[in-house]
């Protein structure tokens, strides 16, 4: 309605110049824009919006002239939108350096052992909750949120909270430097001697469940967080310490039901039949953050010995899970585990359990609006 009494106002008897056709067309570029968006969003995310999350709009370039905007879809393939122009330019980045050469590695956290550690810590805190945070050697601005915010939140409820950042290895002696530099600052850094890098995730959660079960055994829970999460640390420890909730054999988050392998050789999802050969995958929860009791890292770590390891960490709990018997519950209030959140006002964030931050300073922005609510 809106479009249409513009055009007739602007292209009324009375007014034929070239000015009106050229507002005529920008109106219709705005909505062809809209629509377009709107389309690729819906096809993108609907079908499987957490899985991929990865495929998140992506801003990767933004000048006062065009902006490009990147996603990635469940085949892999990569959009480049370039929204100035309101021209798609396709580009299907082929040659992807995700794209899986190694076809077996070895996850057992024995072949692995710790450059940096913190032998001593749960016994001088003896936590109740130990949120262990796998990232990046060089995200240290993701770090530093958390240790700013939930991550610095160290008695909760009158229970002891303790959180880690678990690093596999860095680029170079220098990076190596500085990263020593940061542990001897924090004392919260557990460093192991694999590659760091995606298709290593599983790597990095198994060398977690092993730190847990050899470092850390008396903490009551523990929680695999990946370092772009918002924690709310307070409705979890309520969810934790709620008289049903089970002291062992549990594991709850995000569940993920009745997922398929992808087979498709260009996503970075991508596992071959010969490292999992059955179709689906079973119960799983959810890598962004998963809650658990603390009995369960030493029983994984064992299960793993003889299970052959592929590169989907949280399946690969999964599977793990499976062959324990063990079945992820459903948490009290599904909606407290959530990954985007459409709206992100204080007030929702003072419901929730997990929700995935966009940025570090975003990490920042959510914990302040649930400081400020209450
Ligand atoms: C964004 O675009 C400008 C100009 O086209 C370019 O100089 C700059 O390197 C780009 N930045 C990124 C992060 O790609
Ligand atoms: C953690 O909280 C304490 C007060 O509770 C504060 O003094 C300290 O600066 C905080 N640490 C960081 C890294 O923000
Ligand atoms: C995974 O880690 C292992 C052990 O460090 C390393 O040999 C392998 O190259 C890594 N793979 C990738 C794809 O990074």
């Amino acid at each position: 309605m809106v479009i249409r009494s513009t055009w007739n106002r602007c292209c009324s008897a009375h007014d034929r110049d070239l000015k009106c056709h050229i507002k005529t067309g920008f109106v219709l570029l705005v909505a062809l824009t809209l629509s377009l968006s709107v389309i690729f969003f819906v096809y993108d995310f609907s079908f499987n919006p957490v899985k991929d999350r990865h495929a998140w709009f992506n801003l990767v370039n933004k000048t006062h002239k065009s902006y490009n905007v990147v996603t990635e879809g469940l085949s892999g393939k990569r959009f480049v939108w370039n929204f100035a122009t309101n021209r798609q330019i396709i580009q299907t980045i082929t040659a992807q350096k995700h794209h899986i050469l190694v076809h077996h590695h070895v996850a057992h956290p024995s072949n692995y052992h710790f450059l940096l550690d913190e032998p001593d810590k749960c016994r001088q805190w003896d936590p109740f909750l130990v949120f262990m945070v796998p990232v990046a050697p060089h995200q240290v601005e993701a770090r530093n949120a958390i240790r700013s915010t939930w991550g610095n939140e160290s008695s909760v409820q009158g229970k002891a909270v303790l959180t880690l950042f678990l690093v596999g290895l860095t680029g170079g002696p220098e990076a190596q430097q500085k990263l020593e530099e940061e542990s001897r600052q924090h004392r919260d850094l557990v460093q192991s001697n694999f590659v760091d890098s995606y298709f290593n995730l599983t790597i990095k959660t198994m060398v977690i469940m092993d730190w847990l079960a050899t470092r850390c055994p008396q903490a009551s829970y523990a929680m695999k967080v990946d370092s772009d999460m918002y924690i709310n640390v307070e409705n979890l420890l309520s969810l934790l310490l709620a008289p049903n909730t089970p002291r062992e054999n549990y594991i709850t988050g995000y569940l993920m039901w009745d997922q398929n392998v992808i087979r498709n050789k260009k996503s970075k999802y991508y596992v071959s039949e010969d490292l999992y050969p059955a179709s689906k995958y079973p119960t799983y929860v959810l890598g962004v953050g998963y809650v658990f009791s603390n009995d369960l890292p030493k029983k994984v770590v064992d299960a793993s010995k003889d299970m052959k390891p592929f590169n989907i960490e949280d399946a690969y709990m999964g599977t793990c899970l499976k062959r324990l018997g063990i079945k992820p519950s459903r948490a009290p209030d599904p909606s407290q585990f959530q990954t985007y959140m459409k709206d992100s006002k204080g007030h929702d964030l003072s419901k929730v359990i997990t929700t995935i931050a966009r940025s570090p300073k975003q990490i920042i922005e959510f914990w302040q609006k649930v400081k400020r609510h209450k």
